[in-house]
Parts: C-alpha cells; structure tokens; sequence
C-alpha cells in the first residue's frame, strides 16, 4: 500500500520535471541530471517505502538550516536564538537582503540565509564543522554524510551574497565574532552530501519528536522539535510556503542542491530528490510528489480521516 503510493506519487512528479531549471548561481549544482526524482517514506512503525534516486548523493543545502536551528535551540536556548532572529515569514526569496536592511535588524526567520547565517554564528564558537557533521549523521540516521568538496569550493567562489548578508549582519551588531568564519560553516553545512533516504531518516526523528523509533534513543528534545517544525511549516519552503501548506499541509524544508525533508506528526519521515526547481527554489517533482501522496494518503495536518 505505502510502496504502491510512493511509486505513483513518484510518477506524479516526475510529470513536472520539464517545468523546472538547475540553480546556476552555484555552478557545481548546474552539472546535475534535472530528470532524476527519487522518493523516501520511512514510518514510525518501521515501514519503508522507497523509488527512483533515493541513493543517489546531492547536498543538503538549506535542509542544514534545520540541523543548524534545533543545535542552537538545544545549545543556547528559545530566548537567546530568537532575540537574535524572528520567526515570521518574510514573503521574499530565500536569499533577500531587503527587508534585513529596510524594516529590521534581524532576520524575519532561520529558515532564509539572513536568519540561518545568524544562527550559525552562535554555532561558530561551540563547534567544529567536524563535530555538527557528526551530529548530522545521527540526526539523519546516515553515517556516510561527507563534505562535498567540490560544491563547498563552489560556494565559496560564488557566495558574494551571503558573504554580504553576513557583515550586514555584523553591521548591525547582531552578528557577533568573525562574519568569514560564520560563512565557511555555513557553506560547509550546506555542502553536506545526503540521499533520500537521510532525509527521510530527519524527517522521521522531527516527526517523531526528537527519537530514533529504532533505537529509542532522544535526538533532540521535544521543545526544540516543536520550534523546528513550527518554522519548517510557516517558512520551510520560503516565499511559496503558504501555498505548500495549503496543498501539502505538511511541515517541510527544501535545499537549492533538490532536496526535500517533510515529518508527517508522529507517522512518517519523507525525504525527496529531483534537483530541477520551481521558481522560488523548491524542488518541482519532489514537491509535487509530496502534493500527491498527502492528498493520497490523508498527511495533509488538517486531514481529519486518516489513512
Ligand atoms: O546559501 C545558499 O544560497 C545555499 N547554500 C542554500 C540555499 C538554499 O538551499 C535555498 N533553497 N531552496
């Protein structure tokens, strides 16, 4: 039944693909195959559904926001992270710097690069690219994250934006330490190398609470999560978010390297693939494979009748 689901939410997307385009802007990311999708389902109860590329490795990207805000949450606390940055939708492109300069000094949200570069300045002075790679291979369930080299060089050549959000930020005072170092972990993070599958294994830990339902074992606590996925509902899918949650109606993160990570409340991580995106940078065949199994499936966080 889940497989037979995923396999037809799959061919659903798969129908979009020639709608979307490869990002440029990090022209490592240009060299992808935009006819790959592939689709992740791991449940609670210890079902797995999987088709198409889900072992195929891509970068994280802006999934990392997600990593980055629960170990701020988890480290320095509710109070500390959000005097820093705030927790509205900012209705722009992920990577804006109007509003940041115009109406605030802080972020609108962590989950656009203004916000998610705040937070990895307070993650600069307590951990190494090392230890939150670490972290990240427990918290996906995947111990063979590695570092992208040539998309982490990428970045760093072609980064200029985020290079000038990060001393706006300094300018403003709040950013505190060193900008450069703050955007080489960002960089770092977002040049993680995941499949589908590490994505379905977050999203089953988020959708789970902060537990492993293998093992048991607490990730995070369930405060943390609850922010995390409150976030990842309002502003996970950056200025096409509302749109998502209306169709969708399932708290998801997606990443410029085509990347999805969604968490179904207590019921199921879902991770997608399909680098080709729409235009507000959100994966066109994963998001709209997503669309079709929460319709197919009753995920939708409104759905009453399950499945
Ligand atoms: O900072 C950037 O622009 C990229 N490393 C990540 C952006 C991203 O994934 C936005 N996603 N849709």
């Amino acid at each position: 039944m889940l497989q037979n689901a995923a396999r037809r939410a799959l061919e659903y997307g798969r129908g979009f693909l020639s709608q979307g385009v490869l990002v440029d802007y990090i022209p490592e990311l240009a060299k992808a195959d935009p006819g790959r999708l592939g689709l992740c389902v791991f449940t609670n109860d210890g079902q797995k559904a999987v088709c198409g590329d889900v072992d195929r490795r891509f970068t994280i990207q802006s999934i990392s926001k997600v990593i980055s805000l629960a170990t701020a949450l988890q480290c320095e606390g509710f109070d500390k992270v959000f005097s820093k940055v705030m927790m509205e939708p900012s209705g722009d492109a992920f990577n804006s710097i109007l509003k940041l300069d115009l109406a605030s000094n802080r972020p609108y949200n962590p989950m656009i690069n203004a916000g998610a570069i705040e937070v990895v300045s307070m993650l600069t002075p307590l951990f190494s690219f090392e230890q939150m790679l670490e972290y990240a291979r427990v918290l996906c369930l995947d111990g063979d994250i590695v570092l992208d080299e040539a998309v982490y060089e990428s970045e760093t050549l072609t980064g200029d934006r985020n290079r000038a959000i990060a001393y706006l930020l300094r300018s403003k005072g709040v950013l505190e330490g060193d900008a450069m170092k703050t955007i080489d972990l960002y960089f770092r993070l977002c040049a993680m190398s995941v499949n589908a599958r590490s994505l379905a294994g977050l999203g089953l830990v988020i959708a789970n609470g902060g537990v492993d339902p293998d093992s048991g074992r607490r990730l995070l606590d369930e405060r943390v999560v609850r922010v995390v996925k409150t976030m990842m509902l309002t502003c996970g899918m950056y200025d096409g978010s509302g749109e998502f949650a209306v169709r969708v109606g399932i708290p998801a993160k997606s990443g410029v390297g085509g990347g999805i990570m969604a968490c179904v409340e207590n019921r199921m991580g879902i991770g997608t693939y399909g680098p080709a995106l729409d235009d507000r940078g959100n994966s066109i065949g994963g998001r709209k494979a997503l669309e079709f199994l929460s319709r197919e499936l009753h995920l939708h966080i409104f759905d009453s009748q399950s499945e």
